[in-house]
């Protein structure tokens, strides 16, 4: 626990789950930092968002966040207390490289790991107290995004979230996406939808709502399904589209979203009022939406209900939400997460936090490791690198660390001294020849510095060579007298 502050654990939260790398820092309840940085262009020109595409940018830009992170709140990493991660739903290479770097973290900083379930984040932004946040339960949750459509009912954050429905096919904000292209509207579709549709008839065309017939109501009451209208406006587009008529392009995109909005709150409101909990909560990017928004409130009005809606910055994907999670996990006496903890793309979770650890902890963050918790601590390391993680492996640069930078620096003393000692009458081959061995000995070694690994094995085939010449020269009048003496030359 940082000094100063015995009650607020400092969390730092890692939130990769999608296109958006994200740092977020929190005291408590308390937000220090919440640093965004988006891939969002690197999608652009394939209209939608590549997996392959946003690992490898979350990896480029995961370092720089959290140095910039880091900034924001004005702390060291030493002060962080315990480090949280989404570890699911989403991409999987995308949510890897948040739980191998996390995991790093933590074994580097010797903090505690807590693994957590990222639509539960979503609802977890509303304890951030710092931004005039406010969290009641139970809650009904809405969680729309370009991955996830869920609805929550959430009676308790840490170990009662029941999934009462999620989308069968495309995500809400797929489906924006993928209808502004075939308007002729750039990526991401949905502010674009929401721009041009300002200027449209939300009636002029009557697009399908998705699993609402009475007949699906048994088995669909709470999911959604919207890559029915997805094609219906495809179809529409292609038989009666001009793309050189924006009021057209208005209207088909104001009535889309109207019946996107329409189904999205009314299955909400539906769910608020047949569980009794007269609440709601709405994250994910398409909360954005100003007609999803305007909709929601006119039908909680109506029904009741208390809206929250956190601000853009904290509605998106982002860290914060992870780390005042994982500071919620903290302050409720929850064991960390084992650092063999893997990321599931699939998540349905419960609870807020996936696999918490076995092992129980005398205080979440005291640090202090019980006996033979080493070895615990080594099999959970093995488990890891033998798991999923294939971006960043703490824990074997660890187990090399004690090593590995001494054997450079032998190689090149012993290649300093052989090559010192090789005038002597070749006397410096033994440690030239140390120098080459241990020089190609840590060569392999990630933590060694190849510049003086390089340097080490020079100076060692240096020695080598230079040994060999002077011995060689040392010896040549023994050898001759030896020669003679059996016969083999004529003496001189
Ligand atoms: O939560 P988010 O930023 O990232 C993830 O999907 O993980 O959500 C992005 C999605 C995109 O599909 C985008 O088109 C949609 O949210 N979106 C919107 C609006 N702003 C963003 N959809 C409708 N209306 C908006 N104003
Ligand atoms: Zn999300």
């Amino acid at each position: 626990m940082s000094e100063g502050n015995a009650v607020s654990p400092v969390v730092l939260g890692i939130e990769t789950s999608c296109d958006e790398t994200s740092v977020g820092i929190v005291r408590g309840d308390q937000l220090l930092a919440n640093v965004v940085s988006s891939s969002m262009d690197l999608h652009r020109r394939f209209g939608g968002v590549v997996p392959e595409v946003a690992a490898r940018a979350h990896l480029e830009a995961l370092p720089q966040v959290m140095t910039q992170a880091l900034g924001d709140a004005n702390i060291s990493r030493e002060d962080i207390d315990a480090v949280a991660v989404t570890a699911g739903p989403g991409l999987a290479g995308a949510l890897m490289v948040g739980v191998g770097a996390a995991k790093g973290l933590a074994q580097a900083l010797n903090r505690p790991l807590y693994a957590v379930n990222h639509l539960v984040g979503h609802v977890a932004v509303d304890l951030l107290r710092s931004e005039g946040r406010h969290l009641e339960l139970p809650t009904i949750a809405l969680l729309v995004s370009g991955g996830h459509t869920s609805l929550l009912l959430i009676r308790d954050l840490v170990h009662d979230v029941e999934v009462l429905g999620d989308t069968i096919d495309d995500a809400a904000g797929e489906a924006f996406d993928k209808v502004a292209r075939v308007l002729g509207l750039p990526y991401p579709g949905g502010p674009e939808i929401d721009r041009v549709a300002a200027t449209g008839n939300p009636s002029a065309y009557d697009f399908p709502r998705g699993l609402t017939q009475p007949r699906v109501q048994a088995t669909h009451r709470y999911n959604f399904s919207f890559s029915g209208l997805k094609t219906s406006v495809a179809r529409w587009w292609e038989a009666n589209g001009e793309p050189d008529n924006p009021q057209l392009v208005a209207d088909v995109a104001a009535s889309f979203q109207e019946s996107v909005a329409d189904v999205l709150t009314k299955k909400a409101i539906d769910a608020a009022l047949a569980y009794g909990v007269p609440r709601l909560v709405l994250g994910g990017g398409v909360a954005a939406n100003s007609r999803v928004r305007a909709l929601a409130e006119e039908r909680c009005r109506e029904a009741g209900v208390e809206l929250s809606v956190p601000p853009l910055s904290l509605c998106t994907d982002n860290g914060a939400m992870i780390a005042v999670l994982g500071a919620e996990l903290i302050r409720r006496g929850q064991a960390p997460s084992a650092l063999s903890v893997s990321a599931v793309s699939t998540l349905v979770s419960r609870t807020a936090q996936i696999e918490p650890g076995t092992r129980s902890t005398s205080g979440p963050t005291d640090g202090a490791e019980a006996p033979g918790a080493d070895v615990e601590h080594t099999e959970q390391l093995d488990e890891a690198i033998t798991g999923l993680q294939p971006t960043v492996r703490p824990s074997t640069t660890r187990a090399r660390s004690k090593k590995a930078p001494l054997l450079p620096a032998i190689a090149v003393s012993c290649g300093v001294v052989g090559l010192a000692l090789a005038p002597a009458f070749g006397a410096g081959i033994v440690p030239a020849i140390l120098a080459v061995v241990f020089g190609h000995s840590a060569k392999h070694r990630p933590l060694a510095r190849q510049g003086t690994v390089v340097t080490g094995l020079v100076l060692g085939y240096l020695g080598i060579a230079l040994s060999a010449v002077m011995g060689t020269l040392a010896a040549t009048p023994v050898i001759r007298a030896l020669l003679v003496s059996v016969g083999f030359l004529l003496p001189d």
